[in-house]
């Protein structure tokens, strides 16, 4: 067992995968609004993939060992919820965060999944603080990201990050290779010592999508047999990136217009003070 190297045309697919990926989260965010239901924010995303992108929804029926086949098209995870909410008649309201997961399959069979945090209305400022911590482990991770660094770094970087702050991150779930496979060799834990785990070689293509706790890091399983709730009912946030390893470094694949850009803490981590 190893961790493929993604052929040119391959990436080029992945490319592809990856902005439509990202521009159905593009579509849903002026719908993320008080008074909407996840499972009205499910059939728009559904519909749009399937009627504008000529895409299928990978999450739909999608079943691995252990697990009854999910039944909708998106991850809607909102408050406590950790990862894979099922859409239904919940309404959101003011205050309430929010993940969006959205997997598209292209007509190529590729793969595109990416994720983001909506906040609605006035959001606390824990709310708030623990999206844009959450934000910056993703993007510290992926600025890890080049051959001849290993998995660990990446882990490492995140859980420092999340710790520092108080939080606590979720090892149930980590991130994972995708292609025209949904999950893959190897296993991204968000969590880990530097220098340990696989070396990175350029080709890889992997995702990065911490689950960080405002709370403790347990977890608790739903009887729906998908929804993982935090177990002590504290806040979690997620966000997920689609990332290349390039011959020089990384390039990030779930990109699009309404892409948010990376943050300070990354934009200037190697800025030398005036
Ligand atoms: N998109 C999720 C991930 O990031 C997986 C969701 S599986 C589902 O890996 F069936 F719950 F949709
Ligand atoms: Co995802
Ligand atoms: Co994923």
């Amino acid at each position: 067992m190893s961790i493929s190297i993604k052929t040119p045309d391959e990436i080029e697919g992945m490319r592809i995968a990856g902005r439509l990926g990202a521009e159905v989260l593009d579509y849903i965010t002026p719908f993320v609004k008080p008074g909407v239901t996840t499972g009205e924010l499910d059939r728009l995303c559904h519909e749009y993939m399937v009627q504008v992108q000529g895409t299928v929804p990978a999450p739909l029926n999608y079943a691995p060992p252990g697990y009854p086949p999910f039944p909708k098209a998106v991850c809607t995870s909102v408050n406590d919820v950790i990862c894979h909410g099922i859409p239904g008649d919940k309404v959101l309201k003011a205050g309430d965060s929010v993940n969006i997961d959205v997997t598209v399959i292209t007509k190529d069979g590729f793969h595109g999944d990416n994720s983001r945090m909506f906040l609605l209305g006035e959001p606390t400022i824990q709310a708030r603080r623990l999206a844009e911590v959450t934000y910056e482990c993703m993007w510290l991770g992926i600025s890890k990201v080049k051959p001849g660094a290993h998995l660990g770094d990446i882990g490492h970087v995140i859980q420092q990050h999340a710790e520092k702050n108080g939080y606590s991150v979720v090892r149930e779930f980590c991130g994972h290779g995708i292609g025209k496979v949904f999950h893959e060799e190897p296993q991204v834990l968000h969590y880990g010592r530097p220098g340990t785990g696989e070396e990175l070689k350029a080709g890889m293509i992997f995702t990065i999508e911490p689950m960080i706790n405002a709370g403790r890091r347990e977890i608790r399983e739903m009887p729906d047999g998908w929804t993982i709730k935090t177990k002590d009912r504290s806040l979690s946030a997620q966000w997920e990136h689609m990332i290349l390893v390039t011959e020089t470094g990384y390039e990030v694949l779930t990109t699009s217009a309404g892409t948010p850009p990376p943050p300070a803490i990354v934009l200037n981590k190697d800025a030398v003070p005036a």
